[in-house]
C-alpha cells in the first residue's frame, strides 16, 4: 500500500536511518557524559564515541580523523571556513573567489566579508550550472586567499569540476574550500584526490540527525589554519568551542558509515528511479531539465513545466507529494530561484520548476504515483488556462 504523502525533498533533509537512531539513544539516557570531562568514565565514554565518529566520517571523505571539526551543521561550517580563513590569512591577502550559484550560507558569508573590506569575485555559470575553469584561473590574483566553490548544487544537483578546481588552487598556492553538503554520502568524495583544503558537510542530508555537521580542515600539504569564530572552552582543537553534541555526533558517524557502505548501490538505485521519473516527465510538451544532464548527483532532477502557473502546480501536488519549487518566499513575495536565473532560465520557467530529490527509501511505486500525479496536474492546469 502506498503511503501518502510521498517525500521527494531529500535535498532539504533526509529521514534519520533507524540504525542511526539506535546508535544515538544511549548517549541521551545512559552515556550522557560531556566529551570534555576528563575525570570520569562518563566523559571518557562520550569522548570515545566522538573519536569513533570522527574516524567514520574521515573514512568517508578520505581524511584523517584529526582533520574533522564537528559543528552544528553546514551553515556553521561554511561560516567558519570562509571567515576563519579571511581572518587568519589577512597578511597574505583579502580576495576570495566564489560562484553565483552557491548556497546562501556561502554567499551571505561572502557579503559579510565584503563589508569587512574583503574583495569577492562571484564567478558566473553556464546554462548547465558549471563554472569556467579559465575564468577561475584568470580571476586569481596575488591577493587571493581562498576559492570557495560548492561540490554539488542543492537545487539542480550539478557537480562542479572539483578535481580541476583543486589542481588550479594548488598550482597557485590558494586554499580550496568546497561546500560538499549535497555530495558527501551521495557520490565518492576524496579530499586527497581532489586537492580539497576545507570541506563542509551536514548529517541531516545523509540520513543522520539535524543540527550536526563537520568541517574538514587539512593538516598537511598545506597545514590550514583558521581563526575560531566561537570562543570559549577551546573544544575541537580550539577551532570550535562549545560542548559537543555527543548523541548527534555518534549518529553522524553511523550515518557516514552506512553511506560509505551503500554509496554505490544506493546511487545506482536512486539514479534508476530518477531516470524513470525524468524520462516520463520530459515526454510532456514544454518541459525542460534544468542544470547538467551529465555532471549531476544521481538522485536529483530539476524540471520546468511551461504554460503552468507555479503556485497552481505546487498546490495541485503538495497534499500528496512533498517537493521543492524553483520559487522561494523572500520577504513575503515569491521570487524565482537565483540559481535557476543564473543558469539563464526565464522567470516564468523558474517559477514553474520542481526539484525532485529521491532518497534511500523511495520506491518504484512511489515514482509511478508521482509521474501520474504530476502529469495529471500539469494537464489540468494547462487545460484550464486554455479554457480561460
Ligand atoms: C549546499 C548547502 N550548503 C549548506 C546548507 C546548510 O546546511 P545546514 O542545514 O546543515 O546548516 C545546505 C542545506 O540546505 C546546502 O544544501
Amino acid at each position: 500500500m502506498l503511503k501518502l504523502p510521498i517525500y521527494l525533498d531529500h535535498n532539504a533533509t533526509t529521514p534519520c536511518d533507524p540504525q542511526v537512531m539506535e546508535v544515538m539513544i544511549p548517549y541521551f539516557t545512559q552515556l550522557y557524559g560531556n566529551a570534555a570531562s576528563r575525570s570520569h568514565s562518563f566523559g571518557w565514554q562520550a569522548e570515545e564515541a566522538v573519536d569513533y565518529a570522527r574516524e567514520q566520517l574521515a573514512k568517508l571523505i578520505g581524511a584523517e580523523p584529526k582533520e574533522i571539526i564537528f559543528t552544528s551543521g553546514a551553515t556553521e561550517g561554511d561560516n567558519l571556513a570562509i571567515k576563519g580563513v579571511f581572518e587568519m590569512y589577512a597578511v597574505k591577502g583579502n580576495h576570495i573567489i566564489t560562484c553565483v550559484t552557491e548556497h546562501k550560507a556561502v554567499l551571505d558569508t561572502c557579503k559579510h566579508i565584503e563589508k569587512l573590506g574583503g574583495q569577492v569575485t562571484y564567478l558566473p555559470v553556464n546554462k548547465e550550472g558549471l563554472i569556467d575553469l579559465q575564468q577561475l584561473e584568470a580571476a586569481i590574483t596575488p591577493r587571493t586567499i581562498l576559492i570557495a566553490i560548492m561540490y554539488a548544487n542543492n537545487e539542480t544537483g550539478t557537480i562542479q569540476p572539483v578535481k580541476e578546481i583543486g589542481a588550479l588552487a594548488k598550482k597557485h598556492g590558494v586554499l580550496f574550500f568546497t561546500d560538499a553538503t549535497q555530495a558527501v554520502g551521495k557520490i565518492p568524495v576524496d579530499v586527497i584526490k581532489d586537492d580539497i583544503d576545507l570541506l563542509t558537510c551536514s548529517a541531516h542530508k545523509m540520513y543522520g540527525p539535524k543540527g550536526v555537521g563537520a568541517l574538514y580542515v587539512r593538516r598537511k600539504n598545506p597545514r590550514v589554519r583558521l581563526t575560531a569564530q566561537l570562543d570559549g572552552g577551546g573544544h575541537e582543537k580550539g577551532m570550535r568551542s562549545g560542548t559537543l553534541n555527543v548523541p548527534g555526533i555518534a549518529g553522524f558517524g553511523k550515518a557516514a558509515d552506512i553511506c560509505r557502505q551503500q554509496l554505490e548501490t544506493d546511487g545506482k538505485r536512486m539514479s534508476q528511479l530518477r531516470n524513470k521519473l525524468e524520462k516520463a516527465l520530459l515526454q510532456l510538451d514544454g518541459t525542460y531539465l534544468n542544470g547538467s544532464k551529465t555532471n549531476r548527483l544521481p538522485h536529483v532532477a530539476n524540471i520546468s513545466f511551461n504554460f503552468v502557473n507555479g503556485d497552481g502546480l505546487m498546490m495541485g501536488l503538495n497534499k500528496e507529494v512533498a517537493l521543492s519549487s524553483g520559487a522561494a518566499c523572500t520577504s513575503a513575495s515569491m521570487e524565482p530561484s537565483y540559481v535557476l536565473k543564473a543558469l539563464g532560465v526565464a522567470d516564468n520557467l523558474a517559477y514553474s520548476s520542481l526539484r525532485f530529490s529521491i532518497g534511500r527509501y523511495t520506491t518504484s511505486e512511489e515514482i509511478d504515483f508521482v509521474i501520474e500525479k504530476v502529469m495529471k496536474v500539469v494537464g489540468e492546469l494547462r487545460a484550464s488556462q486554455i479554457a480561460n
